[in-house]
């Protein structure tokens, strides 16, 4: 049997990756997400907004052989992603660091007990993350938080390969998915856009063949490395 954590089940992503675990084989799994998940009797839930000040207790005693965060922030009611310097804002910027870098980094902190040698950790980046491939600009809050993410995975890739020899932590590029965090900017894009379900086929798949020479780095869904 597998321990694995879900953070952000609710969400187009990581609720097709919480069904895909179920149903794989006897997994046991622990789920984080804003609200209650509906349905599903089968997890153990653990309630938590990032935007709370205090963070969520978390079990202590388990070991996840899997960690994957599949939580992200793009836009809301109250931001939207930046197409020009001219809207940038303070209160925005912090939003998706908050969301998309420091909470995930403190609950990483949070979980170190439960790390066993061979656990994989596993965060849902993006390839707009990627200082070498971004030629369109804009979406500053966004590709900027998710960055500074790519580089927390580096380090703490580094630092727990000193005590874990086999741990590895990756990020991951699940493609252009249909969800909500992509729903509004769809419409003018030529190349394949995933359901939620096919996503996570390719994604599950990734994570099964990662070794610990991924460890550190960014793949996309086919597992094509994504330069920094
Ligand atoms: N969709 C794409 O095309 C695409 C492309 C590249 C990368 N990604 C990445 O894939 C990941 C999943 O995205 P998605 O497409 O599945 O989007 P989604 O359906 O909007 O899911 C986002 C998840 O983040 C959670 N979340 C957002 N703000 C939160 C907060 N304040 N507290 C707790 N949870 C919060 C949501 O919770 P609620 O369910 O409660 O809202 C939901 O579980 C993100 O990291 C995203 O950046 C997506």
């Amino acid at each position: 049997m597998n321990n694995i954590l879900i953070i952000g089940a609710s969400g187009s992503i990581g609720s097709a990756l919480l069904n895909k675990y179920q149903n794989l084989k006897s997994n046991n799994i622990t789920a984080i997400s804003r609200s209650r998940l509906k349905d599903n009797t089968a997890v153990v839930e653990i309630i938590y907004d990032f935007n709370s000040e205090i963070l969520p207790d978390l079990p202590t005693d388990k070991k996840f052989d899997l960690i994957i965060f599949a939580t992200g922030h793009l836009h809301n009611e109250a931001y939207k992603p930046e197409k020009s310097i001219r809207d940038l804002n303070a209160e925005a910027l912090a939003y998706s660091y908050r969301i998309n870098c420091i909470i995930p980094a403190l609950l990483i902190k949070a979980l170190s007990q439960s790390f066993k040698d061979h656990t994989k950790i596993i965060f849902l980046s993006a390839k707009v993350g990627s200082i070498s491939d971004n030629h369109l600009g804009g979406w500053y809050a966004y590709r900027m938080s998710k960055t500074a993410l790519n580089m927390m995975i580096k380090n703490l890739a580094i630092e727990l390969k000193r005590k874990y020899k086999n741990i590895i932590v990756c990020g991951l590029h699940p493609g252009t998915v249909a969800s909500r965090l992509s729903s509004p900017f769809t419409g003018s894009v030529q190349h394949e856009i995933f359901t939620p379900s096919q996503s996570t086929d390719y994604l599950v798949e990734v994570i099964e063949n990662l070794t610990i020479d991924h460890s550190g780095k960014i793949y996309d869904y086919h597992s094509n490395e994504i330069s920094p």
